[in-house]
């Protein structure tokens, strides 16, 4: 997974994520709903001399784009991302390819977590917890048994015991969350995602492979995006909520604009209602609205 979609020639090198799939934070309306929250960390914090907003996992940078007209100069933009600088970004975004080491406002990660690359678990024939191995065409075979970190994860989170059953370790996203929140000086650190809760576990795993708007086989090649939906509750953050709650509490879904307002105002017409069928692509609850949104804030300013 990691060099498929990192490692040279892989998939992330060389696509633009749009163009195989659509995010929440590829919507102007989402950028305005992540404006509020922003304000909302800023009031919390005092209004710090200068506010953050960090985007890892940027993709084509769409969200600090956006963001780039709605919050002043005293926030300071930065994607992190392992794609290149897109060409028409605004030039107050800046482009790392590491997190800051100290953060002092809001961090997010809006479908990065899915992405982390991850192992996967497969009972075997003989009740055997092995890890799968899979080849550059897809096809899988179990492997070496499952080490002793993986299978107390595994007891925790994701218990299997049926032959053939699978599941993606979620180690490695809980790292990459507690990286980013170990960077947080003050403020708020935000991961959006799909995911699942011990309640509700795919049996036979998420591991889905994504292109040109479809879904395909996870073949670990390099052609298509490959991505497993998140241990949700496994995630050490304060709080959860789906994204059609959150969105509700900053002030979407957008009420679609009157009828009258065509004959009157034709183009503002349009455009209230573009705003408001992205505000309910977001919050659809079978669709984007069912994301998780994992939250961890921090009050506390440490120094560094
Ligand atoms: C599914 S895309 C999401 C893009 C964007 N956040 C959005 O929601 O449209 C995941 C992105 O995370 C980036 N990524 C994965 N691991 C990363 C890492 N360790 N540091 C920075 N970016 C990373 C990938 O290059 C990819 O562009």
């Amino acid at each position: 997974m990691e060099r498929a979609l990192y490692g040279p020639g892989g998939f992330y090198r060389r696509e633009v994520p749009y163009y195989h799939f659509s995010t929440s934070a590829q919507a102007p309306v989402f950028a305005e709903a992540i404006a509020r929250l922003a304000e909302q960390v800023d009031v919390a914090l005092g209004r710090p001399a200068t506010f953050d907003v960090v985007d890892v996992g940027a993709g084509n940078g769409e969200l600090l784009g956006h963001l780039a007209a709605m919050l002043d100069d005293r926030v300071r933009l930065v994607a992190v991302e392992r794609r290149p600088r897109p060409s028409d970004l605004p030039d107050r975004v800046r482009w790392e390819t590491k997190i800051p080491q100290v953060v002092t406002g809001l961090l997010i990660a809006c479908e990065l977590l899915d992405n982390v690359p991850c192992d996967v678990a497969v009972v075997d024939t003989s009740g055997e917890l092995r890890y799968e191995e899979v080849d550059e065409t897809g096809a899988t075979r179990p492997g070496a048994p499952v080490g002793d970190a993986d299978a107390k994860w595994l007891a925790q989170w994701w218990p299997l015991s049926v032959p053939g059953q699978r599941a993606e370790i979620g180690l490695s996203r809980e790292a990459m969350w507690r990286k980013l929140t170990g960077r947080l000086a003050a403020g708020t650190a935000l991961a959006i995602d799909y995911g699942h809760e011990r309640s509700n576990r795919p049996p036979a795993g998420s591991m889905a492979g994504f292109l040109n708007g479809r879904q395909v086989r996870p073949v670990p090649d390099g052609t298509c995006d490959i991505t497993a939906h998140v241990a949700v509750d496994a995630i050490p953050c304060e709080r959860t909520q789906r994204q059609r709650e959150a969105l509700k509490a900053l002030g979407l879904p957008i009420e679609r604009p009157q009828l009258a307002q065509a004959y009157r105002d034709p183009t503002g017409y349009a455009m209230d209602l573009a705003r408001a069928s992205a505000a309910g692509r977001l919050t659809d609850p079978t669709g984007l609205g069912a994301h998780w949104w994992m939250l961890h804030s921090t009050w506390r300013r440490r120094s560094g």
